[in-house]
């Protein structure tokens, strides 16, 4: 084998990131494949890992252009800044979240480069592709800390407790929007002791959410209530099936405690699940918390990072609630990063080499250009 490919992992920058995108795990792991890695001095230190255990599983350690200096690959959670990959080798590979609709121009920026930045949210839904979906590994952990910061800020307890000075009676938390996310809600809010519903405009769902043993709450009978597009993904509703919804929603909302939001349309902003008039409509003192805030929010009044009263009710979304959980979230990060390395991994070469399906699914620029079709005209 020749050189052997060169790994570097740079620290975020981005502000409020606190993962990073290797862990000494997944470094131990990318060497004995054949790869060198080199890590940013302080890269996850947001994340309780010290430099020192880097160096240990076998990396170089040094600043970030020493560790980008002839790198055949890149990782960030983030897209890196273009000016701190300069010394990279020509076409190196660029792999992390590098959400092109947000970062048009630092995508432009690795073209002009002649980098090859490939979007791991774009990674396709397919069997293969679980181990590397990064979507999921982060979303899991997003839906959890979402029921955890809801539980913080509401004033009453969660179980239902009987006590010598009277009974506590249960929450009633309500999840809407069933993906990865919106499961790990209703598992967390249910541990918690909480009563739990949820809905989601996909019908499959209902088994899963019954199946947690929380409450489908879901429109019956109207045109439209499949709710499924490709990829297992949601697709928009008809204006039957939407006026259904709110309908029934209303109703359900005014009784619930805590309610999490999580619901996304690739490609398109976040849909709008809460209006100002059903929140006046619910008890003081409950807690909204809104997993879709990054992308516009599915809560009327909701704003990244900020917790606003509105009618006696808190609404909260961060910009960014994976960060909030360094180190486990960094953990399963590295390791959909590994995985996604070692499955295309060519022994022969010393390198991985993607092939077609994934490849044009998370390829944004190569040779100088912007090539991803939802990037062009
Ligand atoms: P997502 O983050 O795109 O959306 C979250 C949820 O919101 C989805 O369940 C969606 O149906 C729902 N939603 C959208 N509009 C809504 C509305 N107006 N009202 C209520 N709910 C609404 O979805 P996520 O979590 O990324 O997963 C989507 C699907 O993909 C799931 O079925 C999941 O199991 C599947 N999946 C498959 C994978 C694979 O095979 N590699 C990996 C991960 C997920």
């Amino acid at each position: 084998m020749a050189a052997g490919t060169r790994i570097a992992v740079l620290r975020e920058r981005a502000s409020g990131e606190t993962r990073v995108s290797a862990t000494p795990e997944t470094v131990r792991k990318l060497t004995a494949l054949g790869a060198q890695v080199a890590v940013e001095a302080g890269a996850g230190l947001a994340a309780s890992i010290a430099d020192a255990d880097y160096v240990a599983a076998g990396a170089e350690l040094g600043p970030a252009e020493q560790a980008a200096a002839g790198a055949d690959i890149v990782f960030g959670v983030q897209g890196p800044d273009p000016a701190l990959l300069a010394g990279v080798k020509p076409g190196a590979w660029v792999v992390g979240v590098l959400d092109p609709s947000g970062q048009r121009a630092r995508i432009d920026a690795y073209a002009a480069a002649g980098l090859e930045a490939l979007a791991m949210e774009f990674m396709p839904r397919i069997t293969r592709a679980q181990s590397m979906d990064i979507l999921s590994s982060q979303s899991n952990l997003a839906g959890y800390k979402a029921v955890l910061v809801a539980a913080n800020l509401y004033g009453r307890a969660f179980p239902m407790m009987m006590t010598a000075a009277g009974t506590v009676s249960a929450a009633k938390a309500f999840i809407m929007g069933v993906g990865v996310a919106g499961l790990q809600a209703i598992a967390t809010a249910r541990r918690l002791g909480a009563q739990v519903s949820a809905t989601d405009v996909r019908s499959a769902t209902r088994e899963q959410i019954l199946s947690l043993g929380a409450k489908p709450i879901f429109v019956e009978n109207v045109r439209g209530i499949e709710g499924e597009g490709s990829g297992g993904y949601a697709t928009e509703m008809t204006e039957e099936y939407q006026l259904a919804q709110a309908e029934l929603v209303s109703g359900h909302l005014a009784k619930q405690d805590i309610v999490i939001t999580t619901a996304l349309i690739p490609g398109r902003k976040a849909p709008r699940l809460i209006s100002d008039a059903q929140i006046a409509t619910m008890k003081p003192g409950s807690v909204i918390f809104d997993l879709a805030a990054p992308q516009g929010g599915n809560v009327e009044g909701c704003m990244a990072d900020q917790v606003v009263e509105r009618h006696g009710v808190r609404i909260v979304g961060y910009a960014n609630t994976p960060a909030q959980l360094p180190a486990d979230a960094s953990a399963l990060f590295a390791r959909n990063l590994l995985n996604f390395v070692s499955a295309f991994w060519d022994k022969e070469l010393g390198k991985p080499v993607l092939d077609e399906e994934i490849g044009n699914a998370i390829r944004l620029t190569q040779g100088g250009k912007v090539v991803h079709e939802r990037l062009l005209g």
